[in-house]
């Protein structure tokens, strides 16, 4: 597949380098990653050409985006193969008790509300004891208005699917601790969304 043939999203251009400023805060700089939903690949291409200690392993849920994906990333050895992983599956065909991290952009507002509680739980699964879990996205916050923006943007998606749509903070943060990951911090980024950092606790029983 030749560059010019590759999906191109123009928003992961656009948020890749501010992303990339909070991944360097959080995740260290030898680390196992794994990016669920990784669409077009952009990220993984771009983060793991910036920060050659970082092993990433991308992955998402429809084959057709894979070859694509390992296309856009053969410049870079430390990015895997990608792999089919549907967040709902019963198990994910990686290895548990294995990631310093997991990335995830633009995913619980594009699919139904269990895809929440399906993601906190396979990241308890596949993160390390004090791993981290990153996600990207627009979020609603209770007592705060929804920018402009942000509000035509969930009537656009629940105008597609009735059971999508952006996520409550405070919801997406009880899914997580159910799952045994603490909310660590959330950080504003441009366009009116926010990175969420969550920690696997070590202590919580699995
Ligand atoms: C809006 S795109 C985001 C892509 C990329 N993360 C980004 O921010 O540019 C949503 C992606 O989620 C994937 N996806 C949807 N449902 C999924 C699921 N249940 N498990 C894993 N990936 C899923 C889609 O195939 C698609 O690639």
């Amino acid at each position: 597949m030749s560059p010019a043939d590759l999906p191109f999203s123009p928003a992961a251009d656009r948020n890749k380098d501010p992303i990339l400023a909070v991944l360097r805060q959080v995740i260290p700089a030898q680390a196992q990653v794994l990016e669920i939903a990784s669409g077009t690949g952009q990220h993984a291409a771009h983060f793991a050409g910036e920060c050659p200690g970082w092993t990433w392993q991308p992955t998402d849920a429809q084959a057709e985006a894979l070859p694509a994906i390992a296309a856009r990333c053969s410049p870079w050895p430390r990015v895997l193969a990608p792999v089919l992983l549907d967040v709902m599956g019963p198990s994910w065909p990686l290895p548990e008790d294995a990631y310093d991290a997991i990335y995830c952009a633009n995913l619980l507002h594009i699919s139904p509300w269990p895809t929440c509680a399906a993601l906190m739980q396979g990241a308890a699964r596949h993160l390390v004891a004090g791993g981290a879990l990153v996600l990207y996205g627009p979020y609603r916050v209770d007592g705060e208005p929804l920018a402009p923006g942000n509000l035509a943007f969930d009537a656009d998606l629940r105008s597609r699917d009735a059971r999508w749509g952006l996520r409550s903070l405070a919801a997406v943060v009880e899914a997580a601790s159910d799952a045994g990951l603490g909310f660590e911090q959330r950080i504003a980024m441009p366009a009116n969304n926010l990175v969420l950092v969550f920690r696997r606790d070590a202590s919580a029983p699995r």
